[in-house]
């Protein structure tokens, strides 16, 4: 990577941050309490992070010019979604450290290329195969098998790019229903539960992972998260382990978040990795409310070049829920709900899928 000059930030410094969703937002929220300042870069003028820091960049990320004035007025930059463009990531790196570094947005941009690197670190995935054509396709049906999830490989979230293929079903019309010539076929997990694993990485190589969170999604997006995991200390060891190992191959310097099936007791692997996001995590907000170091401060740590927090978390369960969509407009009803911490993140219209809060609960620890 080219940003090798260690990064050492003092308060007062700032942090550019590309996006300004919401967990631009949050990250921008966590860097305050630090005293450090950040300036968002964000092509959207409705920007939901634009709203809590002094200097904000409304441009496109082809706006070289633009880049470059961002990068002046930095000390560092990271992002908070993993589609930077590579072009504008290498203007950026030119002038300042990226953190993590862009090398790692090539591999994570492809699913194709994650679930090879992946697989390179002898860690589980499903079973997939390289589709690029209704040929490729109709043969890798005969590698893998029904049922099988066919993904685009770049641009894909909260399920969409997304196609389940079943017996029957017409391959053609799934192949053109995608409209796309770079995909992947994905044996069907019958996975017993979906969890994620977001780990903190530091320049110095230090690893700290959070409890593993258990995810449940509905019509594909993530609806709830419950940490801890209720799975077996020695398959929570593993996950952790396998996010540890997946951060130092990367050389990874912030959060990065680690999704996984859990497979039933007794068929084989107990866990694979369904996809790496390199950055803070929908999974890990519980974290806001539930820890003593958030991930955002651990994101923001890190590229800071502080030290890790060693992050505890408070009670015994702590649950995530999204509020999406309408669902934001009842938020008067959570302000009074023992327990519950609300999080609105000022986007405009609540359309449907769209995240527009959360709620965290924290479960007090029952006394011994
Ligand atoms: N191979 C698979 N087997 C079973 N379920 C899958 C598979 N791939 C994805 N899913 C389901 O679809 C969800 C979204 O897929 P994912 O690959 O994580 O894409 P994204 O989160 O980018 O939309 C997963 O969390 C999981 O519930
Ligand atoms: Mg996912």
């Amino acid at each position: 990577m080219t940003g090798t000059k260690r990064v050492k930030l003092k308060p007062g410094d700032t942090i550019g941050i590309l996006g300004g969703g919401q967990l631009g937002r949050m990250l921008a929220m966590a860097a305050a309490r630090l005293g450090l300042r950040c300036q968002v870069f964000s092509p959207d003028p409705d920007s939901p992070a634009f709203d809590v820091v002094l200097n904000a960049t409304c441009a496109e990320y082809a706006d070289v010019e633009a880049l470059e004035l961002f990068a002046n007025d930095v000390d560092v930059i990271t992002y908070e979604f993993e589609n930077v463009p590579a072009a504008a990531a290498l203007v950026l790196d030119a002038r300042r450290p990226v953190l993590p570094n862009r090398k790692i947005l090539e591999t994570t941009q492809d699913r194709l290329a994650e679930k090879d690197f992946v697989t390179r670190l002898g860690i589980g995935t499903a079973a997939y195969a390289d589709v690029t054509s209704v040929a490729s396709l109709r043969e890798a049906i005969v590698r893998i098998g029904l049922p099988a999830v066919l993904k685009t490989r770049r641009f894909g979230y909260d399920g969409k790019g997304q196609a389940i293929i079943r017996e029957g079903d017409d391959i053609a019309k799934v192949w053109t229903s995608l409209e796309t010539k770079a995909a992947i076929l994905e044996a069907f997990v019958p996975f017993e539960r979906e969890i994620s694993v977001i780990a903190a990485r530091s320049a110095e190589g230090q690893v700290e992972c959070f409890d593993v969170t258990e995810n449940e999604h509905r019509d594909h997006i993530l609806k709830v998260s419950r940490a801890p995991a209720a799975i077996p200390d020695a398959l929570a060891e593993e996950a952790r382990n396998v996010a540890g190992k997946i951060a130092d191959a990367l050389d990874y310097v912030g959060v990065l978040a680690v999704e996984m099936f859990v497979l039933a007791n007794g068929t084989g692997p107990k866990v694979l990795v369904n996809e790496i996001a390199p950055r803070v995590h929908n999974s890990g907000h519980w974290t806001l409310d539930g820890a003593s170091v958030s991930q955002f401060e651990q994101h923001i740590r890190a590229i800071a070049g502080w030290p890790l927090g060693k992050p505890v978390r408070h009670g015994e369960v702590v649950t995530m829920t999204n509020l999406i969509g309408e669902e934001i407009n009842r938020y008067q009803e959570w302000l009074t709900v023992p327990g519950a911490t609300i999080h609105i993140y000022g986007k405009g219209t609540p359309r449907p899928g769209r995240k527009m809060g959360h709620i965290t609960e924290v479960l007090p620890a029952r006394d011994k």
